[in-house]
């Protein structure tokens, strides 16, 4: 779509060039509904998300890095597992493969082309092949582990409750997907906030914590320790894609207040509801009796504690007053480098910058 036939909401860096245009200025930068030139990176007005991309990219791993010889020995021994040890690797492996898939079409097909800002952009971009490698990852286990392939990549849509998951959020960016879509008007605006808010805050930074505690408690008693390090690396991006949502959402907040209504936090309140009921039901689902010192009970105290800063971090009031963390070795285990003899494997360090620290 040109500029000339877009009335409203942002450009989107395929329009026509304009030789001898006025040059790009930090001031005329936005995350939303900007219209200076998207193709050029500098100068930076949102240092955050230079950093974050520069953040992740000194990060960076690969799955088949990562030795899976010993999680082979023992998926495939007789006795070594129980049956509800495997139910929760199976059960794991059935929402991770495809809700990285949702992450990166979100991103891809829906997010991208209205956040109208380089900086933002190039993180995304970034994103986007993290989502790639998660999936990458959980293929590899599976592979690795011989499992049926069909059985746990159609999880999403024969186990409801991953498939509660994946239809919550598959709403949010499906009203953004139609290619008539434009932001631009206050109803527009939100929808994309929303869609912001779903992806980033709930996705991300709810739906994908009783798996990863349920793994990587399983590391920490040394079974499956490969896998439980393949997600401890995910975990580490995850909690990245889920701070950049948050600052690009509170910075769309200060550049829009006019989206963030009291009728539009109320909503955003309501979606954090929905998303830790699903998440706790999730951890009944895969854990119908208490396994590896942990319960579905304590769960609940997670996602209510998680809840809590989650609305905090997007300025929205606590909806679960003194609800106390039952898992702190999750906040520890996500400075990777603090704990990289956690599972005694092998880790690769690509950190070359200074210390990240990353809240959960
Ligand atoms: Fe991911
Ligand atoms: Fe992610």
């Amino acid at each position: 779509m040109s500029a000339a036939t877009q009335t409203m909401g942002g450009i989107t860096g395929l329009e026509t060039l304009q030789m001898g245009a006025a040059r790009v200025q930090v001031d005329d930068k936005k995350i939303i509904n900007c219209r200076a030139d998207l193709n050029q990176l500098v100068p930076f007005k949102y240092q955050w998300a230079w950093k974050k991309y520069l953040d992740a990219c000194a990060n960076h791993w690969m799955p088949n890095e990562i030795n899976m010889a010993a999680d082979v020995a023992l998926w495939k021994s007789l006795d070594d597992l129980t049956e509800d040890e495997r139910n929760i690797i199976k059960r794991n492996l059935g929402f991770f493969a495809t809700a990285d898939s949702l992450v990166a079409n979100n991103l891809v097909l829906a997010v991208y082309r209205h956040i109208t800002n380089p900086e933002c952009r190039q993180y995304l971009l970034r994103q986007a092949f993290e989502e790639a490698l998660h999936t990458h990852a959980y293929q590899h286990i599976i592979e690795s582990l011989g499992m049926d392939e069909a059985e746990i990549f159609n999880m999403y849509r024969e186990i409801p409750a991953v498939a509660r998951k994946a239809v919550w959020s598959l709403k949010y960016t499906q009203s953004l997907g139609d290619p008539t879509f434009n932001t631009g008007t206050l109803e527009n605006d939100q929808r994309l906030l929303r869609d912001l808010i779903a992806f980033y805050v709930i996705f991300e930074g709810i739906f994908f914590y009783v798996g990863f505690t349920q793994v990587l408690s399983m590391g920490r008693r040394n079974k499956m320790t490969g896998t439980a390090e393949q997600l401890q690396y995910i975990l580490r991006d995850e909690s990245m894609h889920l701070n950049f949502g948050i600052d690009l959402i509170n910075q769309i907040k200060i550049e829009n207040p006019q989206l963030w209504t009291e009728a539009f936090k109320q909503e955003a309140i309501k979606m954090i509801h929905e998303g830790v009921k699903l998440e706790y039901t999730y951890a009944v689902d895969t854990m119908p009796r208490g396994i590896l010192g942990l319960n579905a009970e304590m769960f609940n105290d997670y996602l209510h504690f998680i809840a809590n800063r989650r609305c905090a971090q997007i300025g929205l009031p606590q909806q679960f007053p003194g609800a106390a963390n039952p898992f702190p070795w999750m906040s520890e285990i996500m400075d990777l480098k603090k704990e990289k003899n956690f599972f005694e494997t092998r880790v690769i360090e690509y950190q070359t910058g200074g210390t990240l620290s990353w809240e959960e």
